[in-house]
């Protein structure tokens, strides 16, 4: 599937919160998987759970998130427990000191989801297609999603687990 989604001219983000969702993208993913039963936030920051339920995984303790782990290794998340996972990196070295971290090795966290189920999907908002594999993932979806003037352009790649055989340190 190939989309764009223009998500018009409402500048709120709900928490306020540095890169927080921008309204009605969590509604827009939980139109697209009715189906699905358990989903993890990862990056969660300040997600609005009350728009897509599920349990979240950030590396700021403060934010209080059901995990505090590193999405590069999730070695505390029961990763096999979830059907879908959204995902939303701090896109620059720039925008991850504003979160006072490093900026991730997207490789290296796609290498950490390959420890989900089969048929899992994870829906992965970015300005970059991380680097994964093509063994381990496949893409269903790439949606360009456009928020409003002079902020930036981003795709939501959507992969799905298609071989559990792969496994995470390959
Ligand atoms: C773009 S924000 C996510 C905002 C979120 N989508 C929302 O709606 O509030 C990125 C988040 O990633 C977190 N983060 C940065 N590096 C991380 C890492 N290695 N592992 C887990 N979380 C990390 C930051 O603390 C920050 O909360």
């Amino acid at each position: 599937m190939v989309g764009i989604w223009i998500m018009g001219n409402d500048y709120r983000v709900t928490s306020n919160y540095y890169g927080g969702y921008p309204a009605g993208y969590l509604r827009r993913v939980r139109a697209l998987f009715p189906d699905k039963q358990r989903v993890l936030h990862l990056f969660s920051g300040k997600v609005d759970v009350t728009a897509l339920p599920g349990d979240t995984v950030d590396i700021n303790a403060d934010l209080g998130p059901t995990y505090v782990d590193d999405a590069q290794t999730l070695e505390g998340v029961p990763l096999r427990s979830y059907d879908l996972i959204m995902a939303d990196p701090p896109y620059s070295v720039e925008d991850a000191e504003r979160y006072q971290t490093t900026m991730v090795r997207r490789n290296v966290v796609m290498r950490a989801l390959q420890r989900v189920s089969k048929g899992t999907h994870v829906v992965w908002l970015d300005q970059v297609l991380p680097m994964y594999r093509k063994d381990a993932f496949a893409i269903d979806a790439v949606i360009g999603m456009v928020k409003s003037t002079n902020h930036r352009f981003r795709v939501v790649t959507i992969f799905r687990r298609i071989d559990q055989t792969v496994g995470p340190t390959c």
